[in-house]
């Protein structure tokens, strides 16, 4: 077991220095190991002041060009500079393990501002250099040991101290109060730790995220499967007698069941087979289908399987994401008549259950928008239900149950929905509440409301590759370049509405404006370079309210220089 003695010795070139003109004891090395012997380390104790001095004094006599070109580059007195200097240094020159010269062109080459952090960390040139000098200090040093890949932090080996070294050096950086050096190897242990820990973390995830796509893959295909049995198995019930007779204003109809991929090209590897209407003339209902449409095959697979099982369906996700959409072209691909009803507005109970009017002087009971859906078959999307009044719905909680709609306006009268009555509810939020802070009408919905829909969907916004193929489809002849550039905004402006950077969404009817808007300039300024920039400002720019438009003319300054 070494004495404090036998340290103050192996220390001694500091020592020596430190105390020779400043300090608590006389200077001689029989009082400082006096002090030392009583073994009481505050008694060891050197306040960093004093060493400033001393390191002054010693500077200035050693190197006094250095000393004044130091003072005047930091236009102050040589004592605050050494403020900017971490203590080690001051150690290092004083045991001349590094010249008072070295030292001088170091704090000379420094910038000015230089901020000498205490943990010791290599930040800018200076202190890089000052650690590569504390490395080279063999004194300190019995070889290095490798602690974990400290490469990419910068942040140099540990020297492999003994024990006794160690709290020789503790002692006398804590006599700077600055960290002490186990501090410092626990620091940089700890981040040593920490890197091969995140590395490790990235590896988990990125298996992880393998295995979720080959389990989400998995499970598509089970659906898919699950669908094909079961539609085999519905296929002959609910759909084998659908017929609706004409009455002048719609066709007669009955239902087919086809081959998905006969009906949905992008489903042609999928085995299930679909219920499609034909009619005998044009259905004023069945929407037109956008042959540029883009359907993604999970959420396909899910809205047909609710179709088929007669399941309620809640589609979540961001205004313009397309769940109205979906469910519209869905109905134009399967010839079914499509009605939505809007929750958004103001609508009342009246409104969607019916009123009494007045109909030659008789009053007579109007049905409203809900019994006359549900009386047909009719695929209908309950939009933005997430804004539903509790007294709506509570109307609608009855009618989603499909035991039918007691109209108590109307003497107790039952509407029982149509056995190819269909129903789709979307929303931006869950039903919760906004969690976004972007939608304000939406209300926390009842548990009981919510429950009644069994199968869930979120829809996301479509990919950058789907944004540029609708592009592409819907303007062929747009170049390639303008075509990234319009997908480059538009992913960069959805990007600033889901971080709430700004209120005004886009959405692919808005993106395609653009487009067209570009299609246009194009023609009556041909290969002007500010087509981009004058059609998004006229598209986007310049409908935004104000606080927007100093974000989104930011965007479009920038995307559209190219
Ligand atoms: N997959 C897609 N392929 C082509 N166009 C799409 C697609 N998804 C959405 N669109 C277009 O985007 C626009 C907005 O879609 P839609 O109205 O369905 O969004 P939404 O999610 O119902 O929005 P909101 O929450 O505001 O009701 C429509 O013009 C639609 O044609
Ligand atoms: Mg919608």
């Amino acid at each position: 077991m070494k004495t404090y003695n036998d340290l103050a010795i192996e220390i001694y070139p500091l020592c020596n220095f430190m105390f020779k003109d400043n300090g608590p004891s006389d200077g001689t090395l029989e009082n400082l190991v006096k002090e030392i012997e009583l073994q009481d380390p505050d008694k060891w104790e050197m306040k960093g002041k004093d060493v400033k001095h001393a390191f002054k004094r010693y500077m200035k006599s050693v190197n006094p060009i250095g000393y004044e070109a130091i003072e005047k580059k930091f236009d102050n007195t040589f004592y605050k500079t050494l403020d900017l200097i971490p203590p080690f240094v001051v150690l290092f020159v004083a045991s001349g393990a590094v010249s008072h010269e070295e030292f001088v062109k170091v704090v000379l080459d420094a910038p000015n501002d230089a901020q000498i952090i205490p943990n010791f960390i290599p930040e800018d040139k200076f202190v890089t250099t000052l650690w590569a000098m504390y490395r080279d200090w063999k004194e300190f040093s019995e070889g290095y040991i490798p602690v974990g890949d400290l490469k990419d932090l910068g942040i140099p080996k540990l020297p492999n101290l003994t024990a006794e070294k160690k709290t020789t050096l503790d002692h006398l950086l804590s006599s700077f109060e600055v960290p002490k050096y186990s501090d410092i190897e626990k620091f940089i242990r700890t981040s040593a730790q920490t890197q091969t820990a995140l590395a490790r973390e990235v590896t988990t995830i990125k298996e992880l995220s393998d295995k979720e796509v080959a389990k989400l893959r998995k499970e598509t295909k089970e659906l898919a499967n699950a669908i094909s049995r079961m539609t085999k198995e519905l296929a002959s019930k609910p759909f084998e007698d659908a017929k609706v007779v004409g009455d002048g204003t719609i066709p007669n109809g009955k239902i087919v069941m086809k081959n998905v991929g006969d009906v949905f090209p992008d489903l042609k590897k999928v085995e299930m087979q679909v219920p499609v209407w034909e009619w005998d003339g044009v259905h004023p209902d069945v929407p037109a289908i956008d042959p540029h449409y883009i359907f993604r095959e999970e959420l396909l697979v899910k809205a047909l399987y609710a179709i088929i099982s007669n399941q309620r369906m809640y589609l979540q996700g961001h205004t313009g994401a397309g769940k109205t959409t979906l469910i519209e072209q869905i109905a134009a691909h399967l010839n079914w008549p499509f009605t939505r009803i809007n929750f958004d507005s103001e609508i009342t109970r009246m409104d969607l259950i019916g009123r009494d009017t007045l109909q030659d002087g008789k009053s007579v009971f109007v049905d409203g928008m809900l019994p006359r859906a549900m009386s047909g078959p009719y695929i209908c999307v309950f939009d933005e239900l997430d804004f539903c009044r509790p007294d709506v719905s509570y109307v609608m909680q009855a009618a989603l149950e499909g035991n039918g709609l007691n109209i108590t306006e109307d003497g107790g009268r039952v509407v029982y929905p149509h056995e190819q009555f269909r129903m789709f509810g979307t929303g931006n939020t869950v039903g919760q509440g906004d969690e976004h802070g972007m939608y304000q009408g939406a209300r926390p919905q009842s548990l009981a409301f919510l429950d009644r829909f069994t199968i869930w969907a979120k829809v996301d916004y479509l990919s950058d590759e789907e944004r540029k193929s609708l592009v592409k489809r819907h303007f062929p002849v747009l170049a390639e370049e303008e075509i990234n550039v319009i997908g480059k905004y538009t992913t960069e402006h959805l990007d600033a509405f889901e971080k709430a950077k700004v209120l005004q969404p886009i959405s692919p009817r808005g993106m395609l404006a653009i487009a067209r808007s570009v299609m246009f300039f194009n023609s009556i300024y041909p290969k002007d370079k500010k087509n981009m920039h004058r059609a998004l400002t006229q598209t986007i720019v310049d409908r935004a309210t104000e606080a927007d438009a100093a974000v989104l003319k930011g965007l479009v300054d920038r995307v559209s220089k190219g």
